[in-house]
């Protein structure tokens, strides 16, 4: 009875983040559309009935795998319910304000624009854009305070649920290979961390381990530091840098997770990235890489991968969607390796040699 109520609780609180998400984005497009319309190359076209029942088949499936991996104890199901409230009420006005200059930024195809006080040197050049149109890019405390309010947005609630599938595989993956080793000595890292959603799942997940996360974001970094002092256990340690020279020394992590970088990176980075977690995991390691789907995953969905870098700035999708990772894995040394699709995004899990 308690179960039944908890779940119909998690699917209500769900259901809420979808209307709001799709509230969200329908009257944003309409105000737009009367104030400051997108130039005609930037218009998206309409998706089909089928594609739209997809979808939502794909939201519904999600939310039911999110909570059977709760009951399974992949982690608790109070992280079911998580939401920085605080934060939200904070910082979603200036998500309002904000779509005004991106608007205005992005018909003027202004792609390289940041704050004059932000210091830009030092980064790789592929890095100094506004990806998705974000105001400052990656290099200011509003960038990061509005990122995640805006993702979650665009995934009509699910960014976090997409996120936690990274979970099962990494939890299961680290303790099957490392089984006589205790959790505390059990090393994490995320790539790219961001604001450091994923590793607070992964704390929620493997509470003794030890968490890394590297970022080439300041701000980001900054803020995914205040959320994780928040919470019970040992702060992470994070490293501001980039991924595709990582300083760690070789076979260090037991386990590693990157969430949403590999689209946004040419494809020679990302193949240095791939390589640099093969230096840096033990032999036996597990990789879980979580991204956007791709073309060949479901064809039918061609119009709205078509209209994700019409809408938004994302200079590598479309490179990406057609980029055969497990061949750049493979490439790498990794082996055993399986992918797996869940709303609108893909999976890799694959596995140092334990010989390597
Ligand atoms: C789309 S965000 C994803 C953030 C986070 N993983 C999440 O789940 O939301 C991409 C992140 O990759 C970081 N990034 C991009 N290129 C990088 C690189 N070469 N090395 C390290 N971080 C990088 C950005 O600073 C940003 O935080």
């Amino acid at each position: 009875m308690t179960d039944t109520l908890t779940k119909l609780t998690y699917e209500a609180f769900q259901k809420s983040k979808i209307y709001f998400g799709v509230a969200h984005k329908t009257l944003s497009t309409q105000l737009l559309n009367w104030v400051s319309p997108p130039t005609p190359e930037r218009k998206p076209q309409s998706l089909s009935p089928e594609n739209l029942a997809t979808l939502q088949g794909w939201l519904d499936k999600i939310i039911e795998t999110d909570w059977q991996d709760a009951q399974r104890g992949v982690y608790p199901e109070s992280v079911l319910f998580e939401n920085e409230w605080e934060d939200f009420l904070t910082y979603y006005p200036t998500v309002w304000f904000d779509l005004f200059t991106i608007q205005q930024r992005a018909n003027q195809k202004r792609y390289h624009e940041f704050a004059p006080d932000i210091d830009t040197e030092g980064y790789p050049k592929y890095y100094l854009q506004n990806f998705h149109h974000q105001t400052d890019g990656y290099l200011s405390d509003m960038s990061a305070n509005l990122y995640d309010i805006q993702v979650d947005i665009l995934f009509n609630g699910a960014a976090d649920a997409m996120r936690r599938r990274v979970l099962p595989p990494l939890k299961q993956g680290v303790q099957t290979a490392f089984n006589t080793v205790i959790p505390q000595q059990i090393r994490i890292l995320d790539v790219a961390c961001g604001t450091g959603r994923t590793l607070k799942y992964i704390r929620a997940s493997l509470p003794k381990a030890s968490l890394y996360g590297i970022d080439l974001s300041p701000a980001y970094l900054r803020k995914a530091n205040q959320w994780l002092s928040e919470i019970p256990g040992e702060l992470p340690q994070f490293v501001r840098g980039n991924a595709e020279e990582m300083p760690y020394v070789d076979n260090y992590f037991h386990g590693i997770t990157s969430v949403f970088l590999f689209h946004e990176l040419p494809p020679d980075a990302r193949q240095r990235v791939i390589d640099e977690c093969f230096r840096v995991i033990k032999p036996g390691g597990v990789f879980v890489i979580c991204d956007s789907m791709q073309a060949d995953d479901f064809p039918s969905m061609k119009t709205m991968m078509d209209n994700f870098p019409v809408m938004f700035h994302e200079p590598y999708y479309r490179h990406y969607a057609t980029d055969n990772l497990v061949e750049r894995l493979e490439k790498a040394g990794f082996e055993n390796i399986t992918t797996q699709n869940h709303f609108v995004s893909k999976y890799w899990v694959a596995h140092k040699p334990v010989e390597a």
